[in-house]
């Protein structure tokens, strides 16, 4: 049984020690970087990293391409706080732990969470290598970080998901990705647990109900950095086309490889986005 006052106690323990590692540093501004997108915590400067595994109470990433640390620095002028590698309830976390890092980031005092993922196509203009604009997203999977006793230190019982993703956010990121000269698409992203990639059926069931693109993460993310008041600002990679759009057959390897290859675009964005956030 959920123990809210255990928890809480557990999130506060995290909490500390990460705020002894960060020293003077105060960032505003998370991270959250995807499968094959954790690249971009190597560009950071003046970094501090703190493994998972060193932080009380805290799951340990187990995904291939995943690192499973923080890092702390600046990205460009900026003081970020990354998470290199993030825990997805396909893990066998229960998303309590899944998102025990979002909490960690509010008493923290994080305002802003910039949350990344590689995403599958739903959406048949797009191709893989996008990038996409999260604008609103799609809970499918019955399951909720948030159900239990409320944390009332954190935010309401029922709180809005009106404009989840920050829409003040979303112009900025349009602009700049404007004046970059990179395509940005703008959709919805759907949640389902994984770890399977989804069926042809699945994936056009996700199109009439108005996917564009789906994954395995950060839907619990948002909801509880939204229940704590954290602004959130939202980008997928469309690493692959979704199952039974593209030809042939889904991989993590392809995943990887097409992030690996959207990398730098990846970086600039995020850099020049992060640096007005
Ligand atoms: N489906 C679900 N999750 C994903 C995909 C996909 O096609 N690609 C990357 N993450």
């Amino acid at each position: 049984m959920f123990s809210a006052s255990a928890y809480s106690a557990q999130m506060k323990e995290a909490a500390s020690y990460v705020r002894q590692q960060l020293g003077e540093r105060q960032p505003r501004i998370a991270i959250i970087l995807g499968s094959g997108l954790g690249d971009l915590a190597d560009s950071l400067t003046e970094s501090i990293y703190i493994p998972y595994g060193e932080i009380p109470h805290f799951p340990l990433s187990t995904v291939a391409g995943h690192k499973g640390r923080f890092v702390a620095g600046k990205l460009g002028q900026q003081e970020v706080l990354c998470m290199q590698g993030r825990f997805h309830y396909y893990e066998g976390y229960d998303l309590k732990q899944v998102t025990l890092p979002v909490r960690v980031m509010k008493l923290l005092g994080i305002e802003t969470l910039l949350v990344t993922n590689a995403a599958g196509g739903v959406n048949a203009s797009y191709h893989p290598g996008d990038l996409m604009l999260i604008e609103d997203h799609l809970n499918l999977t019955g399951e909720n970080p948030l159900i239990g006793e409320n944390l009332e230190e954190f935010g309401l019982r029922f709180f809005d998901m009106t404009v989840a993703y920050d829409r003040q956010y979303r112009d900025l990121a349009q602009q700049i990705a404007a004046v970059m000269g990179l395509p940005l698409q703008h959709g919805v992203y759907a949640w389902l647990t994984g770890p399977n990639f989804e069926t042809p059926a699945e994936i056009r069931y996700l199109q009439t109900i108005g996917a564009d693109a789906v994954g395995m993460s950060t839907v619990p993310e948002v909801l509880v950095a939204r229940h704590c008041g954290i602004r959130v600002c939202g980008i997928s990679c469309i690493t692959n086309m979704a199952a039974g759009i593209g030809e042939g057959l889904l991989s993590h390897e392809e995943v990887n490889e097409t992030a690996d290859r959207v990398r730098e675009r990846f970086i600039h964005f995020i850099t020049a986005l992060t640096a007005e956030l």
